[in-house]
């Protein structure tokens, strides 16, 4: 068992994770990221349309603006504290990235380029489309994570590759640090640090066809819900109105931006229907439905569960220019040119709104309500504060890692001066380490990929965009008979060192627990919000339903409880695009 101390430990390599390393480093702590990929292959780099922040450069914008739009995006579940808090944030925080070195697209006058994307509207909604996300052509992922990543290196931040963290190590007195699993080495690592921040990622990778990457288990989730503190809103998964069909690859939502239209088999611009007044750029929630209820009245293309996204409209420079990955991903995987033909689409699970419940300042909350955990930060994905509710509009997320990464690490650094180390809870590291021990000396008698794609499978067509209580019964009996199989998953025989199987396996505990929270979750909520919608309940149902679900598990038994949403200004209104 190898040691290691920093006065600051993250763990997750994303645009989260390293905004909070870089502002934690600025101050003069010493910080380790802890990373399960190398850092620059975090989700984040997948991001691709833009970032949100109401700077005007394309034409009038206010952060108040931005703010209702957030707001009635989220169908009214988000917390209006934290969404004004977020959208004047944005903008700062837009400049800061600039001022980094992030390579933004620039219009002529030389300012960032900003584009449309689906529901930021100008006047509080009532006036057209405004250009809000900021854009680096079609890879802003890329572009924002690899300029963090030079500027901690530059601060000497310390980069842990390719270690699994599987557990978090709490006390009384809170937080004391991590376990990790040094993937390539095949050892157990304990990194202690004063303060720690979970900035993990999300969960979106429980269903078959997403466009998250494979590591995106919800470990940090995981973790979490495993130390019997509480998930929070998890039943709302967002599914992405574009995947490239059959795949599930994200097609930007950046491409409607700049004036691309979804067509039905009969060549019909549907959106017409679902959204007179916003179309295409309606938010996603909606979108998506819509393309769901096209394929599902047999008008997908050819009687197929996929419709057509057409940009053969579009002139081929500004295709060229400003959706150039997107352009050669079609072109590879699809063998279609998107200017000669029309690109097939359909939804694919992309964003998890729900996660570990924190305030402001990130610190981790252990009734999901007011009471904090000591010493414990979440930010990112993996975290709920909650700024998108039931349903996130596109770019808002990338610009909520850096929002509250920042404000993590500057929260962290003023904390991290005032405490000392807490010693190690060396009963429970035993504990952890002989866990792994039964799994490396356990013959198998059940395959990890079968258990794994069939949750997968399982998630996607019963935990989906459409859901109602019988699907979800079914799924929560799969999860049931899943879990019994996980306890015949055995790598007697394997090797430690780069023993994928390992991950895997430890992946697919959180994924199954994570499972059954969100079925739990979305059986509960008996009305229609954002993107949970129920069959059987159709309707929102602010009477009742006005509330964040908090799920926790409690001697091995899963409980839910809830509590208000924030409404600081604007009151729950019909939502109509
Ligand atoms: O469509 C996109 O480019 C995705 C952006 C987002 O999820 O924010």
């Amino acid at each position: 068992m190898i040691k290691h101390k920093h006065q600051i430990i993250i763990v997750g390599a994303g645009i989260a994770g390293l905004s909070a390393a870089l502002e934690a480093a600025q101050a003069g702590n010493d910080v380790a990221v802890v990373s399960k990929v190398t850092p620059l292959h975090s989700h984040s780099v997948a991001a691709q349309g833009g970032t949100a922040a109401a700077l005007g450069n394309m034409e009038p914008d206010s952060w108040e603006w931005h703010f209702y739009d957030t707001v009635k995006g989220s169908d009214f579940l988000g917390d209006q504290d934290a969404q004004a808090l977020f959208c004047k944030e944005a903008i700062e925080t837009a400049y800061f990235l600039e001022h980094i070195g992030v390579p933004f697209s620039r219009g002529e006058n030389g300012r960032i380029l900003q584009r449309h994307f689906g529901g930021h509207y100008s006047e509080f909604g009532k006036g057209p489309y405004i250009k809000r996300s900021c854009l680096a052509a079609d890879r802003i992922g890329q572009a924002i994570l690899y300029t963090l990543w030079g500027q901690c290196l530059r601060l000497q931040v310390k980069f842990y590759k390719e270690f699994l963290v599987t557990h978090i190590l709490l006390q009384d007195e809170g937080c004391s640090g991590v376990i990790a699993w040094d993937i390539v080495r095949g050892e157990m690592h304990i990194f202690q640090g004063k303060l720690t921040l979970l900035a993990t990622g999300g969960c979106a990778r429980l269903f078959k066809i997403s466009t998250n990457s494979s590591i995106n288990t919800g470990d940090g989730m995981g973790m979490v819900l495993a130390a019997g503190l509480p998930l929070e809103d998890m039943e709302f998964i967002q599914f992405h109105p574009t995947g490239l069909y059959p795949w599930g690859f994200l097609i930007s939502e950046g491409v409607r931006g700049e004036g691309g239209y979804l067509l039905n088999q009969d060549g019909e611009r549907f959106m017409k229907i679902y959204a007179p007044a916003k179309l295409e750029l309606a938010p996603r929630d909606v979108v998506s439905r819509a393309i769901q209820g096209e394929i599902r009245a047999g008008r997908g293309i050819r009687g197929k569960p996929y419709v057509y996204l057409d940009i053969t409209h579009l002139e081929d420079q500004l295709i060229r220019e400003k959706l150039p990955q997107i352009r050669q991903m079609v072109l590879k995987f699809a063998g279609i040119d998107p200017k000669k033909q029309p690109i097939p689409v359909a939804p694919t699970a992309h964003y998890t709104m729900g996660g570990i419940p924190i305030n402001i300042n990130c610190e981790v909350l252990a009734d999901g309500k007011k009471t904090i955990v000591p010493r414990l930060f979440a930010a990112g994905e993996c975290a709920c504060v909650s700024i998108h509710g039931a349903n996130r509009l596109g770019t808002n997320s990338t610009m909520e890692c850096a929002v509250f990464g920042r404000r993590a690490g500057k929260y962290m650094a003023k904390i991290a001066k005032k405490v000392n180390f807490l010693p190690l809870p060396q009963g429970q590291i035993k504990e952890r380490l002989g866990e792994i021990n039964t799994l490396l000396n356990r013959t198998p008698k059940t395959s990890l990929a079968e258990v794994r794609e069939a949750l997968e499978e399982g998630m996607t067509k019963n935990c989906g965009i459409l859901r109602d209580e019988s699907s979800l019964k079914n799924q929560l009996e799969l999860i049931h008979q899943l879990k019994t199989a996980y306890q015949e998953i055995g790598l007697k025989g394997m090797p430690k060192e780069y023993n994928l199987a390992l991950q895997e396996v430890l992946e697919l505990k959180h994924m199954l627990n994570l499972s059954e929270a969100i079925v739990r979750c979305a059986l509960a909520r008996k009305e229609s919000r954002g993107a949970h919608y129920r069959n059987d309940f159709p309707h929102r149902d602010d009477k009742n339903w006005l509330k964040h679900t908090l799920v926790f598990i409690e001697d091995e038994k899963y409980k839910l409880d809830y509590k208000p949403v924030v409404i600081t200004r604007f009151e729950p209104e019909e939502r109509q695009f």
